[in-house]
């Protein structure tokens, strides 16, 4: 009789404490929920972000890259300038200086680009990044907005970080400053919000894309060695293309890797569409689609692995798309492994074949994440919001 009461007095004790942690949860949740999205980060965010210090060190980033586009070590060491953008306005021929294109376009050799404050930048033309620059708009709000957007012709070793891109509109042909610093004629360039063209080892991270007239991403006319990760693809059409015409041949050596991005919602069609070239796509998260999520042309080679697709409520369910045989045959070579279907999706993929490996070098290997945990993986794709005093 005694123990029970005591057992019951217990009992009230602990029902006070129970009561009194809810009352008290939400910073207790919070303490929580903060470390486990820490344990969760994903290898490339993991190299760089848990570093509280990383303002101070902001070239690190550029060894945390993986996939095909390898380390950026070549972005930084000896001769790195640091270059900051102090003024949002745009002369597409005679930048001034304080300029993002004084900085992405006249400075040659390795220069690093930070921003000022929040910014709001209209380009009045393309802007033509150099090689070895690196565009970093981590810790503060920049949008490159409602014009021109961005392009690599031509050019090498470029990272571009932390950036909110949208509203890029087609541009006529005239004069701009090209990414050797002289003036030069640019063509008709379409509404994309950033286009490469013969363009190698890129790494295109954590940039938030939507709304474009024309596409989000082009890789084309023997781009290689290209890593997108860790972006936020979202209301969109045509969202990004590996190899642009049917007939550039040279497209065969493309290589990209596809890896940590967000695509939806509201994003109708090709996450990618690839031709010819190798695309490895591997632990993305895919809200939707409208007419199809991956497709291609060209006899292109892709990997879907360890992706989670969400199929839309209703319309396509399917995730695939290929363009329709020829006479003497259109082949493609799609692989699903361990990809994990959600709302019925489905993946055709070809039959009888075999897998390409991506065969990474030591420098491009990552481990594969379970599919299971790409939700959390994704959770902070596209441009990160960095508060001024805890970690990014
Ligand atoms: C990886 O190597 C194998 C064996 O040499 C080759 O068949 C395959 O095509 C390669 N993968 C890629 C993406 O080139």
């Amino acid at each position: 009789m005694a123990s029970h009461v005591t057992n019951s007095i217990i009992g009230r004790y602990v029902l006070a404490i129970v009561i009194a942690m809810v009352v008290f949860l939400p910073n207790f949740t919070y303490a929580k929920k903060s470390k486990i999205i820490g344990l969760k980060m994903n290898v490339i965010d993991k190299c760089w972000r848990s570093d509280p210090e990383w303002r101070k060190h902001r070239p690190q980033l550029a060894t945390c890259s993986i996939g095909y586009v390898g380390k950026m070590t070549n972005n930084i060491g000896e001769g790195l300038i640091h270059y900051k953008v102090t003024d949002p306005s745009d002369d597409p021929i005679n930048p001034k200086y304080g300029t993002l294109r004084y900085g992405a376009s006249v400075i040659q050799g390795k220069v690093w680009i930070t921003f000022q404050r929040d910014m709001v930048i209209r380009l009045v033309r393309p802007l033509l990044i150099s090689s070895f620059t690196t565009i970093d708009g981590r810790g503060v709000d920049i949008h490159i907005a409602h014009n021109a957007c961005l392009m690599i012709f031509k050019a090498t070793n470029i990272i571009i970080h932390g950036l909110r891109i949208h509203h890029c509109k087609p541009q006529a042909p005239g004069m701009v400053m090209g990414s050797n610093g002289k003036v030069m004629p640019l063509g008709q360039v379409d509404g994309d919000a950033i286009r490469l063209v013969t363009a190698s080892k890129i790494w295109i991270d954590h940039n938030t894309l939507y709304n474009c007239q024309d596409g989000l991403l082009d890789v084309t006319r023997g781009s290689t060695d290209v890593t997108v990760s860790n972006n936020w693809f979202r209301f969109q059409d045509k969202v990004m293309l590996l190899g642009h015409d049917d007939g550039y041949i040279r497209d065969q050596n493309m290589k990209v890797t596809v890896v940590y991005n967000h695509f939806g919602p509201n994003c109708n069609q090709r996450m990618p569409r690839i031709r010819h070239g190798y695309a490895h796509v591997v632990n993305n998260m895919y809200l939707g689609w409208l007419q199809y999520a991956i497709g291609g042309s060209m006899e292109p080679s892709l990997k879907s692995e360890a992706n989670l697709f969400i199929a839309p409520p209703s319309g396509s369910k399917e995730v695939t798309w290929r363009k329709g045989s020829r006479a003497n045959g259109d082949k493609w070579e799609f692989h699903s492994v361990k990809d994990i279907f959600e709302n019925g999706a489905s993946f055709k993929t070809t039959k009888g074949g075999y897998v390409r490996k991506p065969n990474y070098t030591k420098d491009q290997a990552f481990n594969v994440a379970d599919a299971k945990s790409v939700r959390s993986l994704i959770s902070s794709s596209g441009a990160l919001r960095c508060s001024k005093t805890s970690i990014c």
